[in-house]
């Protein structure tokens, strides 16, 4: 079954054309980073309208690099929830288009669902049960799978997500937009146990909680800035990593030891941070757990996951007619079909 995939939920448009869940056809991601780089973050008045005018181009050339039309295409895939509701909207709209045109089956898709399907392109062995650390720009979740449609939220973020955290101490730091992959570069010449920041209480144990972290980080900057002394940034950002992955990963191999799982999958832009997929890479060989993370190139927002995710989306029977509508929030815990 090939399935076109589009996804513009944030501040990436992206096509892939996926067969069978598991094999990418064609894929391209157009990236509108430098846009909104100067703004420090994402615009979304801007990413609507940079959706739009680049969503035919990037399926026209996802069709043309497939050597594939339309007529070979056997369902459309979208991501509807969460993201920004006006790039999502340009992403549904233009699916419902083509399904429409064509009588194709249009196949909604959870974002963060999409996030974890990464792995199944890239692990053509990995199937549910397994418990997901999915991190991005805005979510922080431990998910346990049953199935690829019955998830289950083992715990989540109580105020700021990882790549938040990572992306405002970047900020802090003076690193370019978006912060996460310059702390984790510069990182990685600095010296992890410069600075001694707090390690956060969460009232349930799989919950995170990233807020007072970031609140320290940014105190440690202004100290020094009013006492006119120089920071060490790479320390600083060592260390500031090195907390961020230390509460990821002793949460995430707690839950796994409580819920009895074999099978650890890291997930989404996070899981591209070098510090966690080491860590992990080690405490799993310890503890004895399978563990699998996406390549770089998947890790962060792609079409090739909501293909993925499409495929076990339609095999549990989920198609949408042309009410499908955005959600800018949404638990990857429901189903569309129990709507
Ligand atoms: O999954 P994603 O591409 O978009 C969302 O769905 O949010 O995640 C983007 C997040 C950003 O916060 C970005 O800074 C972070 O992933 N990120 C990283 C790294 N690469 C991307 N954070 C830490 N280390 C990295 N190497
Ligand atoms: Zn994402």
């Amino acid at each position: 079954m090939k399935i076109l995939a589009i996804e513009s939920s944030c501040d990436e448009t992206a096509a892939a054309i996926v067969e069978d869940g598991r094999k990418t056809l064609s894929a391209t991601v157009a990236t509108q980073i430098d846009r909104h780089k100067i703004y420090g973050g994402v615009v979304p008045e801007i990413a609507s309208r940079l959706h739009a005018e680049a969503i035919c181009p990037v399926t026209q050339e996802t069709l043309d690099k497939a050597g594939l039309t339309l007529c070979d295409l056997d369902a459309i895939a979208v991501t509807y929830a969460p993201g920004l509701i006006g790039a999502l909207l340009v992403g549904i709209n233009f699916a419902k288009g083509l399904s429409e045109a064509t009588g194709l089956p249009l196949i909604p898709v959870h974002h963060l669902r999409g996030h974890i399907a990464a792995n199944y392109i890239a692990h053509p062995q990995l199937k549910p049960p397994f418990l997901c650390l999915v991190v991005s720009g805005g979510h922080s979740h431990i998910i346990k799978l049953d199935s690829y449609t019955d998830l289950r939220v083992i715990g989540c973020t109580r105020d700021d997500a990882a790549g938040e955290a990572f992306d405002k101490g970047g900020r802090a730091m003076g690193l370019p937009y978006p912060g996460g992959v310059h702390v984790d570069k510069i990182a990685e010449s600095g010296n992890p146990n410069a600075f001694k920041l707090p390690y956060p209480h969460t009232e349930k144990p799989f919950d995170f909680s990233f807020s007072g972290l970031k609140t320290a980080i940014i105190n440690v900057i202004h100290n020094a800035q009013q006492k006119g002394e120089e920071l060490d940034i790479p320390d600083l950002a060592a260390s500031y990593r090195k907390t961020i992955v230390d509460i990821l990963t002793s949460k995430f191999i707690a839950a796994a030891k409580e819920t009895g799982a074999k099978t650890l999958v890291l997930a989404g832009g996070v899981s591209a941070n070098s510090e966690l997929r080491r860590r992990m890479t080690s405490n799993c060989k310890k503890e004895g757990y399978e563990l699998y993370f996406p390549p770089l190139s998947l890790c962060g927002d792609n079409a090739e996951m909501i293909g993925a995710q499409g495929y076990y989306e339609y095999l549990n029977g989920t198609v949408a007619g042309l009410d499908l509508n955005a959600r800018a929030s949404l638990s990857i815990e429901q189903n569309y079909s129990n709507f």
